[in-house]
């Protein structure tokens, strides 16, 4: 079942039309159906939509396909080159019964994250900047990162945060 954009993705867009993307190579990891690619295009971005489900990569594709790069590819391992943005929201619940690999990753739900915090530096231009969403379910502490939108649910608060500007 391909993500349908919900309060995150809504907050992630937001942040992300925020910036300049004129010109910008801008990568969307686990772009699902391609929302936020969709709206880095409509800012005159140059994007890369990636997502390790095949079923999100043909939806987004229908979504986008000919004015984007997109393509499956787990985390970074089938992408090429270096981006201006990079933005990524990613599954972030811990593990439980009827969890999907767009929603649910690990015991404590931020395996995928963490492994994302690893390798994006390798794939992010001097300058650029990196762009995940967090929600207060998980375990990963992101104190120190510039907090760019965030919004308080009755069970959560999702935050985006700038990792690249002071993590
Ligand atoms: C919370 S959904 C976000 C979808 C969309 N970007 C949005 O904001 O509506 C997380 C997405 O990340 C993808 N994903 C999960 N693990 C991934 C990985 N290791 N590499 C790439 N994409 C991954 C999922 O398939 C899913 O489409």
């Amino acid at each position: 079942m391909v993500y349908r954009p919900r309060e995150d993705s809504r907050l992630l867009k937001q942040a992300v039309t925020s910036l300049d993307l004129e010109d910008k190579k801008f990568l969307d990891m686990g772009t699902g159906t391609g929302y936020i690619a969709e709206a880095a295009l409509e800012q005159g971005a140059d994007v890369t939509a990636v997502d390790i489900d095949s079923e999100a990569v043909e939806q987004a594709r229908q979504r986008i396909g000919s004015r984007a790069n997109v393509c499956q590819s787990n985390l970074f391992t089938d992408v090429e080159g270096t981006f201006d943005v990079i933005a990524f929201n990613p599954p972030y619940l811990p593990e439980a019964p009827g969890g999907s690999v767009a929603t649910v990753s690990g015991a404590n739900g931020a395996q995928v994250s963490r492994r994302f915090l690893e390798q994006y530096p390798d794939y992010l231009k001097s300058g650029g900047r990196s762009i995940l969403v967090t929600s207060s379910r998980n375990s990963l502490d992101l104190d120190g990162a510039q907090v760019l939108g965030s919004s308080s649910l009755w069970f959560e608060q999702l935050k985006v945060v700038d990792v690249e500007d002071g993590f």
